[in-house]
């Protein structure tokens, strides 16, 4: 098992592209599968979760190639069910369900289940592909979807979902008629897909607000297409300046995607400059306790949550922080606490009070962004820290170990059976 071996203490200096989000690769894999013919992605990291999705899409008989960031798709799919094994891996393969019954009138994936975050049921995507006239049901952990023709409807999603509204989008694209999505995520993530499927001949209009209009066509061409940089991974070391002074230049951003996280930052510790396509952060290592209340896009990502609560834990004050979007996202907080934070959760509210110090620790991720959280911990604790899991971390951040290295940090990745 591979772990993190990390020496707090130093601050970090120096300049990081950002490559695009991995939320818009995964449904953008997706989307490409409306079209036989190929689709080039540029700028795609190299993470596990994209690793898996690609061999999802060779399960299904899609050619795959990637040459260094470049990740081409073609050929079609030969057939339509995706490997349990596979598909329990990452969430994404549900979100082949839109684009698999929108080219193929069929798709069977499995379950994909709940995660160390929550339940995460798919309730939301089941019904607006129903009102979509696909028929869908869930037996022994496959879901099944047909239709003998997918009709463009009046889609209300009950709830706001990123995977819901990007499955219903590549579900509609070519129905018959137009499809109206309301109450859809407005993540920047979507805005992302729909612009690639529009290159591809898609009619989306509003993609990115709450109303999505999607007139059906026969088919889709190829394209190639850059997807956004990864907004979290760019808050991520925001936030790792925050914690341990320094300051740092992060090329290859939107600065409006992180207009929530960086007003964050500003208010707890950091100076935010903001150009065209570059941000730079500074901090002094010290800083102010800030609250959080995770919402939807554009409110603050439930995506930053367990970051932020890592900058609290050593901040002056008290943060409260209250996660909306997952029940169970606060599996970083006994790790955090066994560095020496102060921190007591009452159902969806974390009550951090700051710490002068923290203490390097044995601790272990066991999800994604808690696991970045505890890295960042471990960059600003006295001592070393080990951290575990790191296969979680490696999910959503190409090399971070490597990245913070070059930045400053004393960081390396040990194999522990050697
Ligand atoms: C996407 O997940 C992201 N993943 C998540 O990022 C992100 O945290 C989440 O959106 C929220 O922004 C990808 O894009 C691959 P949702 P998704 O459907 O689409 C509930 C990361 O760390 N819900 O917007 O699965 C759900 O349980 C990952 O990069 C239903 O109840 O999230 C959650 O409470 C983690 N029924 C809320 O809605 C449904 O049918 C939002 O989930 C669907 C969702």
């Amino acid at each position: 098992m591979e772990k993190f071996i990390i020496r707090g203490g130093n601050r970090l200096y120096g300049r990081v592209r950002i490559k695009g989000a991995k939320n818009s690769v995964l449904p953008l894999l997706a989307g490409a599968l409306l079209t036989d013919e190929k689709v080039t992605l540029h700028d795609c990291p190299d993470i596990s979760d994209v690793r898996y999705m690609l061999e999802i899409l060779k399960s299904l008989g899609v050619s795959v190639g990637r040459t260094g960031d470049d990740i081409s798709v073609w050929g079609g799919v030969r057939n339509g069910n995706i490997p349990e094994a596979l598909a329990k891996e990452i969430r994404s393969s549900v979100f082949l369900m839109g684009s698999l019954v929108g080219k193929h009138g069929r798709a069977r994936v499995a379950y994909p289940g709940g995660c160390d975050i929550g339940l995460r049921p798919i309730d939301v995507h089941v019904k607006a592909l129903r009102e979509l006239n696909i028929n869908i049901d869930e037996q022994s952990g496959y879901i099944n979807c047909s239709s003998d023709e997918i009709r463009g409807a009046d889609v209300q999603l009950d709830k706001i979902s990123v995977g819901a509204t990007e499955n219903a989008i590549m579900a509609a694209v070519l129905a018959k008629g137009r499809t109206t999505i309301r109450n859809a995520a407005k993540e920047p993530e979507i805005a992302d897909l729909a612009d690639m499927l529009n290159k591809m001949g898609a009619k989306i209009r509003g993609a990115g607000g709450a109303v999505v209009t999607i007139d059906g066509v026969e088919s889709l061409s190829g394209c190639e297409h850059t997807p956004i940089p990864d907004r979290i991974v760019a808050g991520t070391l925001m936030t790792a300046v925050g914690m341990t002074g320094g300051e740092i230049e992060l090329e290859n951003v939107v600065p409006e995607h992180l207009s929530a996280i960086s007003s964050k930052l500003v208010e707890s510790a950091c100076k935010v400059r903001a150009f065209c396509d570059r941000i730079t952060v500074s901090g002094n290592g010290k800083s102010k306790a800030v609250d959080i209340e995770t919402s939807p896009y554009p409110a603050f990502p439930t995506d930053m949550q367990a970051q932020l609560m890592a900058l609290d834990a050593v901040s002056e004050g008290t943060g409260i922080i209250v996660e909306n979007i997952f029940e169970t996202r606060f599996k970083h907080v006994p790790d955090l606490r066994r560095m020496g934070a102060d921190i007591t959760v009452r159902g969806d509210v974390a009550v951090v009070r700051g710490v002068e110090k923290l203490y390097g620790a044995e601790v272990c991720a066991s999800d994604l962004r808690g696991g970045s959280a505890l890295v960042l911990a471990g960059l600003r604790a006295e001592g070393t820290t080990v951290v575990g899991g790191v296969k979680h971390i490696d999910r959503g951040y190409e090399k971070l170990d490597e990245i913070l290295s070059l930045l400053g940090a004393e960081i390396q990745r040990k194999n522990m059976n050697e």
